[in-house]
């Protein structure tokens, strides 16, 4: 398990990214200058189709200001960061690589959130709340990086209050083998995709009833196809947070949906009563 851990760490270890981070910044800002998620938006949006995925998740979890979020792989808080400023509710995040978070504590400062923010380094198979702390768990683009899916979804029913909600906006396998290098793994080692049947069937033992289920499928296809037309986004974009073949990586995701191999779920469920 430490192993497997380990590999997805690697995967994200991302040095000195803070301080490249400051450096492109710089190139279009002032350092005293306040940013808005949505000047950073293709940079810290780490999922399929960016910023308008999180506002549609949001929506479809019903977030409101009074409401207690955790989003569980955070990244590097673009989520996170777009919740607080778009809802007024407070937003935890938690996420494996040290340097994402280091980078998502950067940003939050430089956008002017860090007392509605918080974030932290921790294992989502092993989260450090107490039972029945968040009203909303949010997992975006992270479930294809865990081994021990029963875990993962045990752990967010935990720290969830009953009736609270869980949003889940993830790929998985439609036809066949997916084709790699991806965006969250270079290789299969750290790639532990399911079927989105069997995704659910991993979610609802956990305690959880379902109250919406996508398949965004193909927005996500008109997504890549528009993207590809016009060419890599604007800077800064996430090649900075993942390196020079994240185009690559993104584009293969891409061909890998346009060859049905993989798909791309959106699904809300409701945290049962324990008692029942
Ligand atoms: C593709 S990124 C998505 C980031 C963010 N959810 C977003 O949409 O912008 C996947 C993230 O999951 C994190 N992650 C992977 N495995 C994890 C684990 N076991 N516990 C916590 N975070 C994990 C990675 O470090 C990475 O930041």
């Amino acid at each position: 398990m430490t192993d497997l851990l380990e590999g997805v760490r690697e995967h994200y270890r991302a040095t000195g990214l803070t301080e490249r981070l400051k450096a492109v910044l710089a190139a279009q800002w002032a350092e005293h200058e306040k940013l808005t998620p949505e000047q950073l938006g293709a940079l810290d949006q780490f999922h399929t189709r960016g910023l308008a995925a999180t506002a549609e998740l949001a929506r479809l979890a019903g977030i409101t200001a009074d409401l207690s979020v955790l989003d569980v792989g955070s990244g590097i808080g673009g989520p996170a960061r777009f919740l607080a400023a778009t809802y007024g509710c407070r937003v935890t995040g938690v996420d494996l690589s040290e340097p994402f978070v280091d980078a998502a504590r950067y940003l939050t400062e430089r956008t002017g959130q860090s007392g509605q923010l918080l974030f932290k380094t921790a294992s989502a198979l092993e989260l450090p709340f107490d039972d029945g702390r968040f009203d909303i768990v949010l997992l975006q683009h992270v479930a294809m990086n865990i081994f021990d899916r029963a875990r993962l979804y045990r752990e967010i029913r935990r720290v969830l209050k009953s009736g609270g909600r869980f949003a889940t906006f993830d790929v998985v396998l439609r036809g066949g083998e997916a084709r790699y290098p991806l965006p969250w793994a270079r290789t299969p080692a750290t790639s532990f995709l399911l079927t989105a049947d069997a995704t659910r069937e991993a979610i609802e033992p956990a305690g959880f009833r379902m109250l919406a289920w996508q398949d965004d499928t193909e927005a996500a296809k008109t997504w890549f196809a528009q993207l590809r037309a016009s060419g890599p986004p604007p800077s800064p974009n996430l090649g900075v947070v993942m390196g020079p073949d994240f185009a690559e990586l993104t584009a293969n995701l891409g061909r890998n949906l346009m060859e049905g191999r993989l798909g791309i779920l959106t699904a809300v469920f409701e945290a049962a009563s324990t008692n029942s």
